[in-house]
């Protein structure tokens, strides 16, 4: 049986035990000047992004993307070595460059290396609801996340921000501030929904490179929630069997905006969209909540 994490902090921030225990690692991480980081909240996207950015980087190679897992090809930074696909060990020394990292890091806690070194970040943010509702059902199927509790009871954890990566409102505000002091890319899950080829021209511009329309229209359908949810290299059936089940809720599981009026009542709707007002009275940052 998988014991479900416990938690501490760094700095106001809840991560799990674990990752508190090798924090100094994970602060003092070397980042090179070519690493290219992938920053979200947990469930704004993470994936779909870093299968976009490996298609990018192989030319639109759907054989090369199949070499490993999306766990192996991009190791997560947060992740404490016994438990990453990758070690710690070999992410920072002998993984060859360019690197593509992915975190879940808000902005404050990114190890200053990777601004030192000037690194380009892609950050995707996923509007609260849709985003909490993930969450909520990634807690369910992954028993190595805390016990997310009811329904009612993990919206107020995610009001408070006593969730793990802390507070969804600060770090959607602390990376769109930071935006403006480093090279970061920042999109939105709403508008990859939307128009996936346009967030990917975004994403190709950014890394500066450049395909034609065929190898483009591969990556748009290649990176569709339909053709990932069917990919064991990305949709996560192929490690983590003991604490990922799939059956109580897939983690490609919709993959969709709006999802979000399934799962809140009126009176929690309500009560949501107050607190959020509150909350982001202080950011120009707009979210779309359906399409
Ligand atoms: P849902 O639970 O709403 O379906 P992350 O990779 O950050 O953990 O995010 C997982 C969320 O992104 C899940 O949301 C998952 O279904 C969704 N997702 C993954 N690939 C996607 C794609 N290609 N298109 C749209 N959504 C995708």
């Amino acid at each position: 049986m998988v014991l479900r994490s416990e938690t501490g902090e760094v700095e106001g921030v809840t991560l799990t035990k674990s990752i508190c225990s090798i924090w100094d690692q994970v602060w003092n991480f070397q980042a090179r000047p070519d690493d290219l980081l992938i920053a979200t909240y947990a469930k704004a996207g993470t994936t779909w992004t870093q299968e976009t950015v490996d298609m990018i980087q192989q030319n639109g190679d759907v054989e090369k993307c199949r070499r490993a897992t999306i766990a192996k090809r991009h190791p997560f930074l947060d992740l404490p070595p016994a438990k990453a696909p990758v070690p710690h060990k070999s992410l920072s020394q002998t993984m060859p460059s360019p690197r593509t990292i992915k975190t879940h890091l808000p902005v404050q806690l990114v190890p200053p290396s990777f601004w030192k070194q000037n690194c380009k970040v892609i950050y995707v943010a996923r509007n609260a609801k849709d985003n909490l509702v993930s969450y909520y059902h990634f807690h369910r199927m992954n028993k190595a996340l805390p016990d997310p509790g009811t329904w009612e009871e993990f919206i107020e954890k995610f009001m408070t921000g006593k969730v793990l990566w802390g507070s969804w409102y600060d770090h959607v505000k602390g990376w769109w501030k930071a935006k403006d002091k480093h090279r970061i890319l920042y999109l939105f899950y709403e508008d990859m929904k939307e128009n996936p080829e346009q967030e990917i021209q975004k994403i190709l511009k950014f890394l500066e490179k450049d395909v034609n329309q065929e190898v483009l229209n591969k990556i748009v359908h290649n990176t569709s929630f339909e053709i990932m949810k069917e990919n064991p290299m990305a949709n996560y059936t192929r490690e983590f069997q003991a604490i990922m089940d799939h059956s109580i809720s897939p983690f490609m599981r919709k993959g969709a905006v709006g999802d979000w009026k399934n799962h809140f009542t009126v009176a929690q709707n309500k009560k949501f969209d107050e607190d959020y007002k509150k909350k982001m009275a202080d950011t120009s940052l707009v979210f779309r909540t359906e399409l």
